[in-house]
């Protein structure tokens, strides 16, 4: 297998070819965050299927897309469909899509994700913006990196989700009515949902919402000194604290009433941050 700084470049090369926009905001979509793309104009698509060395998806909810487009003149690209650890795949593939948004130019990333409310103020439907980030994988993006002196593998963590890009997105959410908590985000490994007695164990460790992806593609785009924001929504209540069951299609279902108000949400952000860029 190519080292993955290798395979990352060779993808973006195909994908500059085929494309003149060169964008600095880069998107992440998580399961249900169709809406991020929605709020984009004068979009073309180009497939996973269609470029050499690219993984496929196999996750519902995650089509296997770039989507390049504009908001407002500004432009954006969208990664729709992540490889998650819990499918197999190595942190290389993980953090594949974030390496090429970085080889595109990429310098600001949003990063999104579908998450189970551990903390009991938050309701379904709520937005989370990471404050902060526990990691339960057991696994590190970084992990045989060749150190370089442009690229420290020793990696500062402090402030990972950068505190301007916060209050950027909790100000739009303040005006477009939108429940907006700030929360530290827990990654597991998955695919299994946690018991309510790891969800007891997690909420002393402090974390406030838990999911499957966004914690390993941080530590990469903050290797490669991308600036982050991450936003979680809030599917469903994390394992034990209502009693019901979980599954993957009411996490879907809760995700698919919210898309107007993320189209809105991203019109916006996208604006606020081409300005700081
Ligand atoms: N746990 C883990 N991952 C998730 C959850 C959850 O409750 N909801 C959405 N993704």
């Amino acid at each position: 297998m190519k080292q993955i700084a290798l395979r990352a470049a060779e993808i973006a090369r195909q994908l500059k070819e085929r494309t003149e926009v060169r964008p600095k905001i880069g998107v992440v979509l998580g399961s249900g965050w169709g809406g991020a793309v929605d709020a984009l104009a004068e979009r073309s698509v180009i497939s996973y299927e269609s470029l050499e060395g690219m993984p496929q998806c196999s996750v519902v909810g995650h089509a296997g897309n770039f989507v390049f487009g504009k908001a407002d003149g500004v432009d954006v690209v969208a990664v729709q469909g992540r490889f998650h650890l819990y499918e197999g795949h190595t942190t290389e593939t993980a953090v594949l899509p974030v390496r090429i948004l970085s080889e595109l130019g990429v310098e600001t990333l949003i990063l999104t994700n579908a998450a189970g409310g551990i903390n009991t103020k938050y309701r379904p439907g709520d937005l989370m913006l990471l404050s902060d980030h526990i990691n339960m994988t057991g696994m590190n993006p970084l992990v045989g990196v060749r150190p370089s002196s442009a690229y420290p593998i020793f990696v500062d963590m402090t402030d990972i989700y950068d505190p301007t890009l916060r209050n950027i997105v909790e100000k739009r959410c303040k005006e477009s009515g939108i429940c907006c908590h700030e929360g530290v985000y827990m990654q597991v490994l998955g695919p299994s949902y946690e018991t309510p007695a790891e969800i007891r164990a997690f909420r002393t460790m402090g974390a406030d919402a838990v999911g499957m992806s966004t914690v390993i593609e941080a530590i990469s785009a903050r290797y490669l000194k991308m600036r982050l924001v991450g936003i979680s929504c809030i599917s469903n209540m994390a394992s034990g604290i209502t009693g019901e069951k979980l599954t993957h299609t009411d996490v879907l279902r809760e995700m698919d009433k919210l898309q107007r108000k993320i189209c809105e949400l991203f019109k916006s952000i996208y604006k606020d941050i081409a300005v700081l860029a």
